[in-house]
């Protein structure tokens, strides 16, 4: 068969990453972390003294950093100028300056392309996550997913995950970033027409992983 392309899009919190992972894993195709990329670039830009706040910097610096994605779903890794990123891009500094850097059309032109050539260089097939993949970057992706779940799910999981965070401020942090996410003019994060909307805030990250499999088994 072909390689089955997967596209899982939504805000954070939602279990897009643990999902993807798990189904790559479970049917042996590659992986791609968008957010990683951007929050890379964001790291690189933070590291050589450019103003995340100004745009026209931002989209100069742009072309600059060689920014290398590895797909192994159960070890995914980045590096920035042959330096591993995959620490230092979750920090709180790139977290809550990723949104800027990421709404500038000329980042976002740069990693699309990058996602574009691995996605099709992958011979088995891949799931890449992110906030645009089925809208833009993948639109003729063979299953798109749409993943959501209330404000609280989201920041209890992202709370769970950062040790000694505060739930209330964990909250009001990821509003902003979908708010931004979302109201960026150049492809905001959105449910693509023809992807399938699933409410993980009742399941378990084992039951959404079944549903996503599933609906992967039905397409192929
Ligand atoms: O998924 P993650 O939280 O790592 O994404 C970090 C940020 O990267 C998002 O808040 C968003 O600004 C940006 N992003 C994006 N488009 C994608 C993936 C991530 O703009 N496809």
């Amino acid at each position: 068969p072909a390689a089955v392309i997967v596209a899982i899009d939504g805000p954070s919190g939602t279990g897009k990453s643990s999902t993807s992972r798990a189904v790559a894993t479970q049917l042996g195709l590659s992986y791609l972390d968008t957010g990683a990329q951007y929050r890379a670039i964001t790291w690189w830009m933070l590291n050589n003294g450019i103003d995340v706040q100004d745009a026209m910097e931002v989209a100069t610096a742009a072309a600059k950093p060689v920014i290398v994605s590895g797909t192994d779903p159960t070890g995914p890794t980045i590096t920035v100028d042959g330096e591993d990123a995959s620490g230092p891009i979750r920090t709180q500094e790139v977290t809550s300056k990723v949104s800027a850097v990421s709404a500038v059309p000329e980042v976002r032109t740069r990693i699309t392309e990058l996602q574009r050539t691995i996605a099709e260089s992958a011979e088995k097939g891949i799931v890449v996550e992110g906030r645009d993949i089925g809208t833009t970057v993948l639109p003729d992706a063979d299953i798109k997913i749409f993943l959501t779940a209330s404000p609280e799910a989201r920041a209890a999981r992202r709370s769970g995950e950062v040790k000694g965070s505060d739930l209330a401020a964990t909250k009001e942090a990821l509003i902003k970033r979908d708010a931004a996410d979302s109201g960026r003019k150049t492809s905001p994060l959105a449910k693509a027409d023809d992807a399938v909307e699933v409410d993980t805030t009742e399941l378990t990250l084992q039951q959404v992983i079944e549903c996503v499999v599933t609906l992967v088994g039905e397409k192929q």
